[in-house]
């Protein structure tokens, strides 16, 4: 009996435990993501960087994607299915393992919007009251649990996040990303995802 519970101890502590190199985790192969956001996760249009994102951020959208919440046109082409053989245990392999991985930064925003950018994301726009996303995201961008990390991410990915959000997808989003979205106009949008591609920790 001693023994039986032993082995059920390791096993337990085994499964949540993340090897350092990419492999075969559950139901799913790391392989399976990198094809499609690129070989160290680092991104490869459309598909966003996850290298270095919040853990708790990433097991959140991949149960958005198997729960089919998350409903942009990329989700629905792309993530619905790379998600719909994933259970719970997998999400937790999968969001540690890209999370611990080394972020770049994308750097291929519009080097003529980075000031404007700079200026919404640490003051917010008072006048159509936007708040400050530094509140939140933090001073370099890095997220925190839920919040995600911005900083680096790709100028056309966040662009289209923002827009989309605008334009009514992803309803379901935490708050208050569609409702911060909705106040921002196209140019804010440029600035923003700009700046934030240029954004290192
Ligand atoms: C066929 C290509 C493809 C494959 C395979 C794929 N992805 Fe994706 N993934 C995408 C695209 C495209 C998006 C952007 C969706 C959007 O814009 O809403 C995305 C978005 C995501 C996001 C949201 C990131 C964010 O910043 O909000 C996560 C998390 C994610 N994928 C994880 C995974 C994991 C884990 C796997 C492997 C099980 C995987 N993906 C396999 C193409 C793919
Ligand atoms: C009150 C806190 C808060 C504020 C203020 C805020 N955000 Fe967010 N943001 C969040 C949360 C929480 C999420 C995750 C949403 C989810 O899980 O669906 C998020 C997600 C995002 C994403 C998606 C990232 C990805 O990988 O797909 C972008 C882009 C973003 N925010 C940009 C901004 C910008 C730009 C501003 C300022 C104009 C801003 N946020 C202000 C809390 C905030």
């Amino acid at each position: 009996m001693k023994h039986i519970r032993l082995g059920m101890t390791v096993l337990a502590f085994m499964s949540f435990a993340v090897p350092a190199s990419a492999g075969q985790f559950g139901n799913v192969n790391t392989r399976n993501c990198t094809w499609c956001h690129g070989a160290s996760a680092q991104g490869y249009t459309p598909a966003p960087r996850l290298a270095g994102q919040r853990p708790q951020y990433l097991a959140n959208q991949l149960h958005n994607f198997i729960d089919r919440r998350r409903d942009n046109p990329f989700s629905k082409l792309y993530m619905w299915h790379a998600a719909a053989n994933i259970d719970s245990q997998d999400v937790r392999y999968l969001a540690t393992y890209f999370s611990r991985l080394h972020p770049k930064a994308a750097d291929d925003g519009d080097m003529s919007l980075v000031a404007a950018g700079r200026r919404i994301f640490q003051d917010g726009v008072p006048a159509s009251n936007i708040v400050a996303c530094i509140a939140c995201h933090g001073p370099r961008a890095q997220g925190a649990r839920e919040i995600p990390r911005l900083g680096g991410l790709a100028f056309t990915y966040l662009r289209r996040r923002l827009a989309q959000w605008h334009d009514g997808y992803d309803k379901h989003a935490r708050h208050p990303m569609t409702d911060v979205a909705g106040r921002l106009s196209p140019k804010q949008i440029a600035a923003l995802a700009s700046y934030l591609s240029y954004l290192k920790e």
